[in-house]
C-alpha cells in the first residue's frame, strides 16, 4: 500500500510548542525529508526537532530548496521548480514502497511554506497521492505572543504582509489593515522602517527577534533595531494606536 506524505509544522523555535501530534508522528515516521535552504544541508526545522525526537532509526533526505521568490500565477525559476521536481521523485519512490514521508516545517505549513509547492507537484504527477498536513503554531501567533499584544480583535482587519512586497503594494495592504504582521523582513528592516515613517506607523511597530527561543529579543522601538544584523527569524506586529 502506497505510502502517507504528512507535512507537519514543527512551531517558531522552541521545541516546547511542537504539538503532541507532530512528535507522535516524527517517533512513527522513519523516513524525514528535512528541507534547507542553506548549501550545507543546515535545516532549522531539523533543529528544532532534534530537541525533542531521536533522529535514532531514522533516514534523514536533506534537500535544498533555494531561497529565491514565488509569484503565483507566474512562471516559476527554473531552478526552484527543479528543485520542487527533485524532491517530488524523491518523496514518490519511497511512497511506493509503502514507507510514510514526514516533511518538518518551520512554524505551520499553511504559511509560506515549501511543504505545500511538494505537495502539488506530488498531486500534479499523481492526484491520488495520499497527504496529511498537521497545523503548527506559526511565528505570526508565537510573534503576537512574545510581544504580550492581542493580533486582532473585535471588528479589528489583520493584514499579513511579507515585507519583501514593493513599497507601493505594502501601503496598498496597509491601508486596509488594522494591525499589520511583516514577516521576512530580516534584509530589508532599514527600508521597511523608513516606509513605517512615512506613514506615521512607526511607533506602532514592535519587532520581535527569535520569538519563543531563549536569546528572543523585542523591539519596541524599532528604530534601535535599524543598521543591526536581523536575525532571519523576525517578524514585526504593527497595530494602529
Ligand atoms: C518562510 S516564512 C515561514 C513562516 C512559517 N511557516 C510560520 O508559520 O511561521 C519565514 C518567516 O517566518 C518568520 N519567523 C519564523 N520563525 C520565527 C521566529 N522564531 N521569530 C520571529 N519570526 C519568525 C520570519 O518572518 C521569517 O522570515
Amino acid at each position: 500500500m502506497q505510502g502517507t506524505f504528512h507535512v507537519v509544522g514543527v512551531g517558531p523555535g522552541d521545541p516546547q510548542l511542537l504539538t503532541l501530534k507532530a512528535v507522535q508522528l516524527l517517533n512513527r515516521c522513519r523516513t524525514w525529508f528535512v528541507p534547507s535552504a542553506f548549501e550545507n544541508g543546515g535545516s532549522m526545522a531539523l533543529k528544532i526537532v532534534s530537541g525533542v525526537v531521536s533522529r535514532e532509526g531514522k533516514t534523514i533526505l536533506s534537500h535544498r530548496f533555494p531561497m529565491k521568490p514565488v509569484h503565483r500565477g507566474q512562471e516559476v525559476d527554473p531552478e526552484v521548480a527543479d528543485a520542487w521536481r527533485q524532491a517530488a521523485e524523491t518523496i514518490t519512490s519511497c511512497l511506493a514502497r509503502g514507507e510514510d514521508v514526514i516533511f518538518p516545517t518551520l512554524g505551520d505549513p499553511a504559511i509560506y511554506s515549501t511543504g505545500f509547492y511538494v505537495c502539488e507537484t506530488l498531486l500534479t504527477h499523481d492526484p491520488e497521492t495520499k497527504i496529511a498536513i498537521v497545523p503548527g503554531v506559526s511565528a505570526i501567533g508565537a510573534s503576537a505572543a512574545s510581544a504580550a499584544m492581542p493580533l486582532c480583535l473585535g471588528d479589528e482587519r489583520l493584514v499579513v504582509i511579507p515585507a519583501t512586497f514593493a513599497d507601493e503594494r505594502i501601503r496598498e495592504m496597509l491601508r486596509l489593515a488594522d494591525v499589520a504582521v511583516f514577516m521576512k523582513v530580516h534584509k530589508v528592516m532599514d527600508r521597511l522602517v523608513a516606509l513605517l515613517e512615512s506613514e506615521g506607523l512607526l511607533d506602532q511597530a514592535v519587532l520581535v527577534e527569535r520569538s519563543s527561543l531563549e536569546d528572543q529579543i523585542v523591539w519596541k522601538d524599532i528604530r534601535q533595531a535599524c543598521g543591526r544584523e536581523i536575525h532571519y527569524f523576525s517578524t514585526m506586529v504593527v497595530r494602529r494606536g
